[in-house]
């Protein structure tokens, strides 16, 4: 009986059929199967989300206890780091790592040689804050966006609550300057021996500025139309794959989540922009695309797989914690071909084993998120500890 007999005797037989059993077995055990990402070989398909947690010291040099953080977890099918700045003027956090300086290289060698030697990957991710940040945060530097339009509201900063600056819109010239940074970033990634790079084009931060007709009033060639707005982050993409290899570089994007000042309301235009963004970048053959989006089986998202065509990792978002079962479905439904999980992984070092074994959970504690030192950090206990 091959896989598509098992489908149909399943849809035609009822739940307690042993073939339509076998049909969910042979989904749901998917969570739990190989992956391969370009040139990453992942043991199953849970993916660490990026995390920030602001546990570099403020030199943003990664220390021993992020080591020990990333090797508890590296159980996971991949881990992707915290965000990491690719400039100081782009540092968009107080206490957040960098990728710029040989101590910060050095850190992260730790942190990468700590994770390989528990059998984990370990992927960068890199980014540039643009105008989600203050110069109390970036030391007194100017803060830059695609327009000079400023994030309402307040931001944490070294000097306590800063409302955001109006930042200083990049000019057409200085653009290539802030590509350099993404590759020379990348480059030390490799350096510091991570296993690959993600580029960082969600949430509100530089790159996805560009993508969001609100955020970007540019008149020149990367402003305007949809294709205009995503030639920057094709740009920053074509030219780390060109460094380091498309297959070790993936990118992460979110589309319509609306956050931080970056609104994407007009779906029509979401979808011109993206599909334009994933039509410049799909021909490399990128390791991987992490969406986030609220509802993953959502038009928009389906449309992006089928035109990017490589592996695409899912994550709903902020809305809810990513459940078990949540993530069961998005396998089971064929929405994608791997699940990002943030907070779970935050409290369940062991979470591959806690889900895949069905055994109960450690809660996620939100105010150690953004804390300094072990607390909430490398103290979560993996199971056999807590029973
Ligand atoms: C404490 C915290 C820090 C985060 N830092 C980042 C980050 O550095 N980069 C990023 O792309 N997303 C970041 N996110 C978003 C997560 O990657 C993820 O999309 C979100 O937590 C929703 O997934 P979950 O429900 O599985 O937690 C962060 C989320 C949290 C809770």
């Amino acid at each position: 009986m091959g896989e598509l007999d098992i489908l149909f005797t399943c849809a035609g037989a009822g739940s307690k059929s042993a073939g339509c059993a076998l049909q969910k077995d042979f989904f749901s055990l998917n969570l739990f199967s190989p992956l391969t990402l370009g040139r990453l070989e992942l043991p199953n398909r849970l993916v660490m989300a990026p995390l920030t947690r602001t546990r570099s010291g403020r030199r943003g040099v990664p220390t021993e206890l992020m080591a020990e953080h990333y090797a508890q977890r590296a159980s996971m099918g991949l881990i992707i780091s915290e965000g990491i700045y690719t400039s100081l003027e782009g540092q968009g956090f107080t206490w957040q790592p960098g990728l710029t300086t040989d101590e910060q290289i050095a850190g992260w060698k730790n942190v990468t040689d700590a994770v390989h030697a528990a059998g984990g990957r370990i992927v960068a991710q890199v980014m540039n804050a643009g105008r989600v940040t203050s110069p109390g945060t970036n030391g007194g530097r100017r803060v830059v966006a695609p327009s000079a339009i400023a994030v309402d509201g307040l931001t944490h900063t070294y000097e306590g609550k800063q409302p955001y600056p109006v930042p200083h819109a990049l000019t057409t010239a200085e653009i290539p300057a802030i590509t350099a940074e993404f590759v020379a970033a990348s480059r030390a990634a490799m350096e510091a021996g991570f296993d690959g790079v993600e580029l960082h084009s969600a949430n509100g931060y530089l790159l996805h500025e560009f993508l969001s007709p609100d955020s970007n009033l540019r008149t020149d060639m990367y402003g305007g139309s949809p294709e205009n707005r995503a030639r920057f982050v094709i740009e920053v993409y074509r030219a780390v794959a060109d460094a380091i290899g498309a297959d070790r570089t993936g990118l992460r994007i979110s589309p319509e989540n609306n956050i931080q000042g970056v609104l994407e309301t007009n779906p029509a235009d979401v979808l011109a922009t993206y599909t334009a963004l994933v039509a410049g970048i799909a021909p490399l053959k990128p390791a991987f695309l992490s969406i986030l989006h609220r509802d993953p089986s959502d038009i928009l998202v389906q449309e992006l797989r089928k035109s990017f065509g490589g592996p695409v990792l899912l994550n709903s978002g902020f809305g809810i914690l990513t459940t078990r079962e949540e993530a069961l479905r998005f396998m089971d439904q064929d929405l994608g071909d791997g699940v990002v999980v943030g907070r779970p992984v935050i409290a369940n070092p062991d979470l591959v084993r806690r889900w895949q074994e069905d055994l109960p959970l450690n809660i996620p504690d939100p105010s150690t998120f953004y804390s300094h030192g072990p607390a909430g950090y490398t103290d979560y206990p993996a199971y056999a500890e807590a029973s």
